[in-house]
Protein backbone atom coordinates (compact mmCIF):
# COMPACT_ATOMS: atom_id res chain seq x y z
CA UNK A 1 0.00 0.00 0.00
CA UNK A 2 1.10 3.44 -1.01
CA UNK A 3 2.49 5.80 2.03
CA UNK A 4 -0.88 7.76 2.52
CA UNK A 5 -4.83 6.78 1.78
CA UNK A 6 -5.90 9.85 0.46
CA UNK A 7 -8.51 8.47 -2.03
CA UNK A 8 -9.57 4.93 -3.18
CA UNK A 9 -6.71 5.00 -6.15
CA UNK A 10 -4.04 4.92 -3.70
CA UNK A 11 -4.86 1.36 -3.32
CA UNK A 12 -4.88 -1.26 -6.45
CA UNK A 13 -7.36 -3.56 -7.58
CA UNK A 14 -5.65 -6.38 -5.63
CA UNK A 15 -5.17 -4.77 -2.77
CA UNK A 16 -8.92 -4.60 -1.93
CA UNK A 17 -9.97 -8.39 -0.90
CA UNK A 18 -6.80 -8.20 0.85
CA UNK A 19 -8.32 -5.36 2.94
CA UNK A 20 -11.19 -7.58 3.10
CA UNK A 21 -9.23 -10.21 4.22
CA UNK A 22 -7.29 -8.42 6.77
CA UNK A 23 -10.37 -6.64 7.98
CA UNK A 24 -12.36 -10.22 8.59
CA UNK A 25 -9.11 -11.03 10.39
CA UNK A 26 -9.15 -7.91 12.85
CA UNK A 27 -12.72 -8.10 13.63
CA UNK A 28 -11.79 -11.91 15.87
CA UNK A 29 -8.07 -11.27 16.29
CA UNK A 30 -8.47 -8.50 19.02
CA UNK A 31 -4.70 -8.91 19.99
CA UNK A 32 -3.04 -7.21 17.40
CA UNK A 33 -1.27 -4.13 18.41
CA UNK A 34 0.86 -2.33 15.57
CA UNK A 35 0.29 0.97 17.24
CA UNK A 36 1.34 0.09 21.15
CA UNK A 37 3.11 3.20 22.22
CA UNK A 38 2.48 5.44 19.28
CA UNK A 39 -0.46 8.44 18.85
CA UNK A 40 -2.37 9.05 16.11
CA UNK A 41 -3.35 12.67 15.41
CA UNK A 42 -6.87 13.40 14.20
CA UNK A 43 -7.60 16.86 12.63
CA UNK A 44 -11.32 17.26 12.30
CA UNK A 45 -12.38 20.75 10.43
CA UNK A 46 -16.11 19.24 10.39
CA UNK A 47 -17.98 17.31 12.64
CA UNK A 48 -18.68 13.55 12.94
CA UNK A 49 -19.74 11.08 15.36
CA UNK A 50 -19.22 7.77 12.89
CA UNK A 51 -15.64 8.76 11.70
CA UNK A 52 -14.07 10.12 14.73
CA UNK A 53 -15.54 7.38 16.90
CA UNK A 54 -14.59 4.45 14.51
CA UNK A 55 -11.16 5.78 14.46
CA UNK A 56 -10.66 6.71 17.95
CA UNK A 57 -12.19 3.29 18.83
CA UNK A 58 -9.91 1.41 16.52
CA UNK A 59 -6.74 3.45 17.04
CA UNK A 60 -7.07 2.07 20.85
CA UNK A 61 -7.98 -1.39 20.04
CA UNK A 62 -4.82 -1.00 17.88
CA UNK A 63 -2.48 -0.32 21.19
CA UNK A 64 -2.72 3.34 20.27
CA UNK A 65 -3.16 6.72 21.52
CA UNK A 66 -5.85 9.14 19.22
CA UNK A 67 -5.97 13.01 19.62
CA UNK A 68 -8.31 14.67 18.59
CA UNK A 69 -7.92 18.49 17.39
CA UNK A 70 -10.88 20.57 16.52
CA UNK A 71 -10.51 23.84 14.10
CA UNK A 72 -11.00 25.63 17.17
CA UNK A 73 -7.99 23.98 18.84
CA UNK A 74 -5.67 24.20 16.09
CA UNK A 75 -6.79 26.15 13.03
CA UNK A 76 -5.18 24.57 10.28
CA UNK A 77 -4.72 26.82 7.58
CA UNK A 78 -5.48 29.90 9.84
CA UNK A 79 -3.30 29.41 12.83
CA UNK A 80 -0.58 27.55 10.90
CA UNK A 81 0.00 26.10 7.68
CA UNK A 82 -0.94 22.47 6.78
CA UNK A 83 2.27 21.81 6.24
CA UNK A 84 3.94 22.98 9.10
CA UNK A 85 1.52 21.16 11.25
CA UNK A 86 2.24 18.00 9.42
CA UNK A 87 5.64 18.45 10.13
CA UNK A 88 5.62 18.27 13.45
CA UNK A 89 3.11 15.92 13.61
CA UNK A 90 5.58 13.65 11.74
CA UNK A 91 7.95 13.96 14.65
CA UNK A 92 5.39 13.10 17.36
CA UNK A 93 2.91 10.81 16.17
CA UNK A 94 2.78 7.96 13.46
CA UNK A 95 -0.18 8.45 11.24
CA UNK A 96 -2.48 11.71 10.82
CA UNK A 97 -5.96 11.17 10.10
CA UNK A 98 -7.63 14.36 8.82
CA UNK A 99 -11.79 15.53 8.08
CA UNK A 100 -11.18 18.65 5.85
CA UNK A 101 -13.25 21.10 3.81
CA UNK A 102 -11.01 21.64 0.87
CA UNK A 103 -9.07 18.41 -0.14
CA UNK A 104 -5.10 20.73 -0.92
CA UNK A 105 -5.34 21.01 2.08
CA UNK A 106 -5.17 17.23 2.68
CA UNK A 107 -2.48 16.88 -0.26
CA UNK A 108 -0.31 19.44 1.35
CA UNK A 109 -0.61 17.62 5.06
CA UNK A 110 0.62 14.42 2.95
CA UNK A 111 2.88 15.96 1.11
CA UNK A 112 5.17 17.24 3.92
CA UNK A 113 4.33 14.49 6.39
CA UNK A 114 6.88 11.62 6.79
CA UNK A 115 3.94 9.16 8.74
CA UNK A 116 1.10 8.35 6.46
CA UNK A 117 -2.02 10.15 5.87
CA UNK A 118 -5.20 9.36 5.54
CA UNK A 119 -8.71 11.49 4.59
CA UNK A 120 -11.35 11.10 6.87
CA UNK A 121 -13.50 13.26 4.45
CA UNK A 122 -12.94 16.55 2.08
CA UNK A 123 -15.27 18.25 -0.24
CA UNK A 124 -14.01 16.17 -2.97
CA UNK A 125 -14.27 12.83 -1.53
CA UNK A 126 -15.11 9.90 1.60
CA UNK A 127 -12.74 6.48 0.77
CA UNK A 128 -13.43 5.28 4.71
CA UNK A 129 -17.01 5.54 3.92
CA UNK A 130 -17.00 3.28 0.46
CA UNK A 131 -14.21 1.08 1.71
CA UNK A 132 -16.62 0.10 4.33
CA UNK A 133 -19.63 0.17 2.09
CA UNK A 134 -17.90 -2.66 0.09
CA UNK A 135 -16.74 -4.36 2.86
CA UNK A 136 -20.79 -4.18 4.09
CA UNK A 137 -22.03 -5.53 0.35
CA UNK A 138 -19.75 -8.50 0.62
CA UNK A 139 -20.65 -8.97 4.16
CA UNK A 140 -24.18 -8.83 2.64
CA UNK A 141 -23.94 -11.14 -0.71
CA UNK A 142 -23.57 -8.06 -2.92
CA UNK A 143 -20.12 -7.81 -4.06
CA UNK A 144 -19.93 -9.51 -6.95
CA UNK A 145 -18.63 -7.92 -10.55
CA UNK A 146 -21.26 -5.77 -12.42
CA UNK A 147 -23.12 -5.44 -9.04
CA UNK A 148 -25.90 -2.66 -9.88
CA UNK A 149 -25.68 0.00 -7.09
CA UNK A 150 -28.05 3.16 -7.94
CA UNK A 151 -27.80 6.13 -5.51
CA UNK A 152 -30.46 8.54 -5.51
CA UNK A 153 -29.47 12.26 -4.85
CA UNK A 154 -26.45 14.25 -4.72
CA UNK A 155 -23.30 13.98 -7.03
CA UNK A 156 -20.93 14.59 -4.05
CA UNK A 157 -18.03 13.58 -1.98
CA UNK A 158 -19.24 10.03 -1.74
CA UNK A 159 -20.48 9.58 -5.07
CA UNK A 160 -16.94 10.73 -6.37
CA UNK A 161 -15.52 7.90 -4.18
CA UNK A 162 -18.10 5.60 -5.45
CA UNK A 163 -16.59 6.68 -9.04
CA UNK A 164 -12.96 5.56 -7.79
CA UNK A 165 -14.29 2.28 -6.48
CA UNK A 166 -15.81 1.77 -9.50
CA UNK A 167 -11.86 1.92 -11.29
CA UNK A 168 -11.16 -0.82 -8.49
CA UNK A 169 -14.01 -2.91 -9.21
CA UNK A 170 -16.72 -3.65 -12.13
CA UNK A 171 -19.82 -2.26 -10.75
CA UNK A 172 -23.09 -0.90 -12.75
CA UNK A 173 -22.83 2.29 -10.65
CA UNK A 174 -26.26 4.23 -11.86
CA UNK A 175 -26.00 8.17 -10.28
CA UNK A 176 -29.72 9.80 -10.35
CA UNK A 177 -29.61 13.15 -9.82
CA UNK A 178 -30.74 16.64 -11.09
CA UNK A 179 -29.05 18.43 -13.51
CA UNK A 180 -26.20 20.96 -11.93
CA UNK A 181 -25.50 17.97 -9.15
CA UNK A 182 -23.57 15.96 -11.09
CA UNK A 183 -20.04 14.48 -9.54
CA UNK A 184 -16.52 16.17 -9.74
CA UNK A 185 -15.98 16.00 -14.01
CA UNK A 186 -12.59 14.86 -13.95
CA UNK A 187 -13.19 12.05 -11.70
CA UNK A 188 -15.86 11.02 -13.90
CA UNK A 189 -13.79 11.35 -16.89
CA UNK A 190 -11.45 9.20 -15.65
CA UNK A 191 -13.86 6.61 -14.06
CA UNK A 192 -15.37 6.26 -17.99
CA UNK A 193 -12.22 6.39 -19.59
CA UNK A 194 -10.71 3.35 -17.58
CA UNK A 195 -13.82 1.36 -18.21
CA UNK A 196 -13.55 -1.30 -15.53
CA UNK A 197 -17.11 -0.03 -14.35
CA UNK A 198 -20.44 0.85 -16.27
CA UNK A 199 -21.34 4.26 -15.22
CA UNK A 200 -24.49 5.88 -15.76
CA UNK A 201 -25.64 9.69 -14.97
CA UNK A 202 -29.16 9.96 -15.45
CA UNK A 203 -32.23 12.32 -13.99
CA UNK A 204 -35.43 9.64 -13.26
CA UNK A 205 -34.80 8.00 -10.30
CA UNK A 206 -37.81 5.86 -11.58
CA UNK A 207 -35.67 4.63 -13.92
CA UNK A 208 -32.46 4.46 -12.34
CA UNK A 209 -33.67 1.85 -9.62
CA UNK A 210 -34.73 -0.86 -12.19
CA UNK A 211 -32.90 -4.34 -11.03
CA UNK A 212 -30.56 -2.36 -8.56
CA UNK A 213 -28.90 -4.50 -6.08
CA UNK A 214 -28.32 -1.58 -3.40
CA UNK A 215 -29.73 1.71 -3.49
CA UNK A 216 -27.98 4.24 -1.82
CA UNK A 217 -28.37 7.62 -0.68
CA UNK A 218 -26.76 10.78 1.02
CA UNK A 219 -27.97 14.04 2.83
CA UNK A 220 -29.41 16.45 0.17
CA UNK A 221 -27.34 19.56 1.63
CA UNK A 222 -23.88 18.18 3.02
CA UNK A 223 -21.47 19.80 5.67
CA UNK A 224 -20.63 23.45 4.49
CA UNK A 225 -23.32 24.14 2.17
CA UNK A 226 -25.76 24.81 4.91
CA UNK A 227 -26.84 27.87 2.72
CA UNK A 228 -27.72 26.28 0.00
CA UNK A 229 -30.00 24.04 2.00
CA UNK A 230 -33.62 25.73 1.15
CA UNK A 231 -32.92 25.23 -2.72
CA UNK A 232 -31.42 21.86 -2.48
CA UNK A 233 -35.44 20.44 -0.96
CA UNK A 234 -36.41 21.95 -3.81
CA UNK A 235 -34.40 20.76 -6.18
CA UNK A 236 -34.16 17.34 -4.65
CA UNK A 237 -38.08 17.32 -4.03
CA UNK A 238 -38.00 13.68 -6.48
CA UNK A 239 -35.28 12.19 -5.05
CA UNK A 240 -36.51 10.69 -2.05
CA UNK A 241 -35.72 6.97 -1.09
CA UNK A 242 -39.00 5.73 -0.12
CA UNK A 243 -40.92 2.63 -0.29
CA UNK A 244 -42.35 3.27 -3.63
CA UNK A 245 -39.38 3.79 -5.26
CA UNK A 246 -37.87 0.68 -3.67
CA UNK A 247 -40.54 -1.40 -4.49
CA UNK A 248 -39.23 -0.75 -8.36
CA UNK A 249 -35.54 -2.20 -7.65
CA UNK A 250 -34.75 -6.16 -6.83
CA UNK A 251 -36.67 -8.06 -4.00
CA UNK A 252 -33.48 -8.31 -2.10
CA UNK A 253 -32.50 -4.77 -2.85
CA UNK A 254 -30.09 -3.48 -0.09
CA UNK A 255 -30.77 -0.17 1.29
CA UNK A 256 -27.29 2.00 2.45
CA UNK A 257 -26.62 5.43 3.48
CA UNK A 258 -23.44 7.11 4.64
CA UNK A 259 -25.09 8.57 7.69
CA UNK A 260 -26.26 10.71 9.14
CA UNK A 261 -30.00 10.95 7.55
CA UNK A 262 -31.81 13.47 7.63
CA UNK A 263 -35.07 11.06 7.91
CA UNK A 264 -38.00 12.37 6.05
CA UNK A 265 -35.86 14.14 3.56
CA UNK A 266 -33.61 11.91 1.34
CA UNK A 267 -34.56 8.88 2.69
CA UNK A 268 -38.02 7.86 4.68
CA UNK A 269 -38.32 6.39 8.23
CA UNK A 270 -39.98 3.18 6.77
CA UNK A 271 -37.40 2.32 4.52
CA UNK A 272 -33.99 2.84 6.91
CA UNK A 273 -35.80 0.86 9.63
CA UNK A 274 -37.03 -1.42 6.93
CA UNK A 275 -35.44 -5.05 6.85
CA UNK A 276 -33.66 -4.27 3.73
CA UNK A 277 -31.57 -1.72 5.30
CA UNK A 278 -27.86 -2.72 6.26
CA UNK A 279 -26.85 1.55 7.30
CA UNK A 280 -25.94 0.14 10.74
CA UNK A 281 -23.82 -2.86 9.43
CA UNK A 282 -22.13 -0.04 7.10
CA UNK A 283 -21.82 2.18 10.03
CA UNK A 284 -20.14 -0.71 12.19
CA UNK A 285 -17.41 -1.55 9.21
CA UNK A 286 -15.95 1.76 9.37
CA UNK A 287 -14.32 0.31 12.76
CA UNK A 288 -13.21 -2.99 11.32
CA UNK A 289 -11.99 -1.61 8.01
CA UNK A 290 -10.14 1.20 9.01
CA UNK A 291 -8.34 -0.97 11.33
CA UNK A 292 -7.17 -2.44 8.27
CA UNK A 293 -6.04 0.45 6.81
CA UNK A 294 -4.35 1.94 9.44
CA UNK A 295 -2.09 -1.62 9.94
CA UNK A 296 -1.51 -1.88 6.19
CA UNK A 297 -0.54 1.78 6.13
CA UNK A 298 1.85 1.49 9.12
CA UNK A 299 3.39 -1.57 7.27
CA UNK A 300 4.36 0.57 5.07
CA UNK A 301 6.31 2.45 6.53
CA UNK A 302 7.60 0.96 9.37
N1 LIG B 1 -20.59 8.65 7.61
C1 LIG B 1 -19.81 9.51 8.29
O1 LIG B 1 -18.68 9.83 7.89
O2 LIG B 1 -20.37 9.94 9.44
P1 LIG B 1 -19.82 11.13 10.37
O3 LIG B 1 -19.94 12.39 9.54
O4 LIG B 1 -20.71 11.14 11.57
O5 LIG B 1 -18.40 10.85 10.70
N1 LIG C 1 -21.93 14.10 1.92
C1 LIG C 1 -21.94 14.17 3.35
C2 LIG C 1 -21.34 12.93 3.94
C3 LIG C 1 -21.38 12.86 5.43
C4 LIG C 1 -20.74 11.63 5.96
C5 LIG C 1 -21.18 15.41 3.80
O1 LIG C 1 -20.12 15.69 3.24
O2 LIG C 1 -21.66 16.10 4.71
Amino acid sequence: MKKDFLSLLDLEAGELEELFLLTDALKTDVTRRPLAGRSVAMIFQKPSLRTRVSFEVGVFQLGGHPIFLSQEGVGIGVREKASDMAELLSRMTAMIVARLFDHSLLTELANRATVPVVNALTDLSHPCQILADAYTMRQHGKWKPGVKVVFVGDGNNVVNSWLELAMLYPLHFVLAAPKGYEPNEEILRQARKQGVSTIEIIEDPNAAVKNADVLYTDVWTSMGQEAESEKRKKDFAGYQVNARLLAQAKPDCAVMHCLPAHRGEEITNDVIEGSQSIVFDEAENRLHVQKAVMAKLLESVD
